[in-house]
């Protein structure tokens, strides 16, 4: 999205605002030396890791690793769109933002959008009302009684009902002036075919409002109270509403979703509604369809576990089957399909109760294991066997981002069907290969660390940046990397806290021998301007946001001339580390017998060696 706010305004705002002050509005705060510290709203803890630094500007937590000045708050926490937390900032510290720069296009666009979900929010209204009218809503309240709806629930979803007649919506609004075309545009009436005029589109239905994580009224979906077709009707796709970014009950489930790091996924507005009724308030639906890429990021903004709930009759497994990659992109896939054969998880809650669902929750299996389970089961073990199990998995394997977990899986998979592991390697880079040259490629989150030249042995791995605390990236055999990775990390800090190094550092072109992509574009925005506030830094890219905050406030000590004794090693570390790649991919062409490879590989390690390398 390309946002209208000039540059200096923004950082005008971010030099207003004051962390310490916003922060505390959300998370309770104690002074702790020149720093402030609480429990950190975006994982669950029981004694505070996450740190505010005043001087600084900037927020970290040790425990979860999430990080960045104000603007970054904000919108991790409130999920407000870059735009919005300045908006948000400007407001509470009375400045203002000229708008003028908009084009006429843009303007009438934005205000467009603003038009249609103040309609949308006045028909929530509206439905709500003849819900809550004991004549109107009779038969609605008496429905949703029967389906074990709580009051409580009715309110907090903001439930409503749309009347048993064409005109009701339409009548409330021209009441108000509203002009028709405006409803239509927000899918709320429908023109009639011979265009005399215009009829409501939801009609004798529950109405569910589809709020987004902003508390926007989206769109809606109506259900009958009947037998009758269809069951459920949504708002089309409209400027607000697109089914394939939006998932029902976020507004409400944010905030355990945050609590716990743990978002449940499931197919109805029911399932949301009871599941939270009961406690399980970190549910949300997909309406109407399957999971997709957009979906996913969302929900990686409010939970790092995403366990999709799928009935466990064979057309679930294979819905479930096929959003395997997508569900990839979640740091922490589950998936439950163990509900017993016709429980959805309203009829589960509501016959087993919240702790039973939680307890299969907790047990759902790992995307690659469920995967593996179903294709074994599948397909058998014999030859052919094997190889549409390979076939099968090859796509979930090339979508998982981190490469050492990668590694293992492909490893496990290979044990378990007694294949070697170097053929399963190979399948998986080919796809990934494949992937990367579809037109496709990267509209997703999925994007790889590093560039991918031979199927890459485990050990080739850089830790995934930003979130090095993933349990699979440490300890792992994987120390010279690690090694490096940390190196890296204590160059950047030192600049960070050392402007007077950074000339030094760009002299001897110590950047270009970075592994980590994230780390090294740091580096180079440091070179850039050595003098810029970290809270300044790269506020619109939250990875390396919260690598530069996390450096900064970790305030390393350096001996006054310790700095020049890591450029060194670091140096004399990256001549080991290319020496040992060459080998690995010298042995890797030996046994391809891959003998052009092998000449060019062995002319380059005669190169290395003569220029010093170990
Ligand atoms: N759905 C839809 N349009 C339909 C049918 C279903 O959009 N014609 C979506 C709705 O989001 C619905 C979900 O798919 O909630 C699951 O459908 P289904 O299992 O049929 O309904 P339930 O959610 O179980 O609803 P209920 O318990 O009220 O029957
Ligand atoms: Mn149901």
């Amino acid at each position: 999205m390309s946002f209208h706010i000039p540059e200096e305004k923004i950082n005008q705002i971010l030099h207003t605002a004051d962390i310490g002050e916003v922060v505390s509005q959300y998370v309770q705060l104690k002074k702790a030396g020149k720093d402030s510290a609480g429990l950190c709203p975006f994982h669950s803890e029981k004694t505070p890791s996450f740190t505010v630094s005043h001087g600084k500007q900037i927020f970290y937590c040790f425990g979860c690793g999430m990080g960045g000045n104000v603007y970054r708050f904000l919108m991790e926490y409130n999920g407000m769109t870059f735009v919005e937390a300045v908006r948000f900032l400007a407001g509470k510290y009375n400045i203002d933002i000229p708008e003028k720069s908009l084009s006429h296009e843009e303007e009438t666009r934005i205000s467009q959008r603003e038009r249609l979900l103040s309609l949308n929010r006045q028909a929530a209204d509206f439905f709500a009302a003849n819900l809550n009218n004991s004549q109107v809503g009779r038969i609605a309240s008496a429905y949703l009684e029967k389906r074990g709806i709580s009051q409580n629930a009715i309110k907090s979803f903001g439930l409503g009902y749309a009347p048993d007649k064409w005109d009701r919506l339409l009548k409330y609004f021209s009441s108000k002036k509203v002009d028709p075309g405006q409803l239509e545009a927000a899918g709320l009436i429908i023109s009639r075919k011979d265009s005399s005029g215009y009829y409501d589109r939801f009609r004798n239905r529950i109405i569910f409002p589809i709020i987004d994580a902003q508390m926007r009224v989206i769109g809606f979906g109506g259900r009958v109270m009947d037998d009758s077709l269809p069951k459920y009707l949504n708002t089309p796709e409209t400027l607000l509403y697109h089914k394939s970014q939006s998932l029902y009950g976020m507004d409400i489930a944010k905030r355990k979703c945050r609590e716990t790091r743990t978002v449940h996924v499931v197919e109805g507005y029911m399932d949301v509604i009871k599941l939270s009724q009961h406690g399980v308030e970190n549910a949300v639906a997909t309406l109407g369809t399957a999971l997709t890429s957009d979906h996913v990021r969302l929900l990686n903004n409010f939970a790092d576990r995403l366990v999709l709930v799928y009935d466990s009759d064979p057309a679930g497994i294979k819905a479930a089957s096929r959003s395997a990659d997508i569900l990839a992109q979640a740091s922490d896939a589950r998936i439950l399909a163990t509900l017993p054969a016709g429980y959805d998880p309203d009829d589960y809650v509501s016959k087993f109760g919240p702790e039973s669902f939680l307890d299969l929750a907790e047990k759902a299996p790992g995307i690659v294991s469920f995967m593996m389970d179903q294709a074994v089961a599948h397909h058998g073990l014999s030859v052919k066997g094997r190889v549409r199990i390979i076939s099968e998995m090859k796509n979930v394997l090339s979508s998982i981002q981190d490469r050492i977990e990668r590694g293992l899986y492909i490893k496990e998979l290979a044990e378990r069907i007694k294949v070697d592991e170097k053929a399963v390697l190979e399948v998986v880079y080919r796809k990934e290969t494949e992937k990367r040259r579809s037109p496709d490629y990267g509209k997703s989150t999925f994007q790889p660390q590093i560039p991918a030249q031979l199927p890459t042995p485990i050990r080739d791995v850089v830790p995934q940046s930003g979130r090095i605390n993933n349990s699979l990236s440490v300890g792992a055999g994987v120390s010279p990397f690690e090694d490096r990775h940390r190196m890296e990390k204590d160059i950047i800090a030192m600049m960070l806290q050392r402007p007077d190094i950074i000339p030094e550092i760009d002299r001897r072109n110590i950047l270009a021998l970075f592994i980590n992509a994230d780390l090294k574009a740091i580096g180079q925005s440091l070179v850039g301007h050595p003098d810029a506030p970290a809270s300044d830094l790269f506020s619109d890219d939250g990875p390396k946001e919260r690598v530069v905050a996390e450096l900064v406030i970790m305030d390393y000590q350096w001996k006054e001339d310790g700095y020049m004794g890591l450029i060194s090693q670091f140096e004399s570390s990256h001549r080991r580390h290319e020496n040992l790649r060459l080998q690995e991919r010298i042995e890797a062409a030996e046994n391809e017998n891959n003998q052009q490879l092998l000449l060019e590989l062995l002319k380059e390690k005669q190169i290395q060696a003569s220029q010093g390398y170990a």
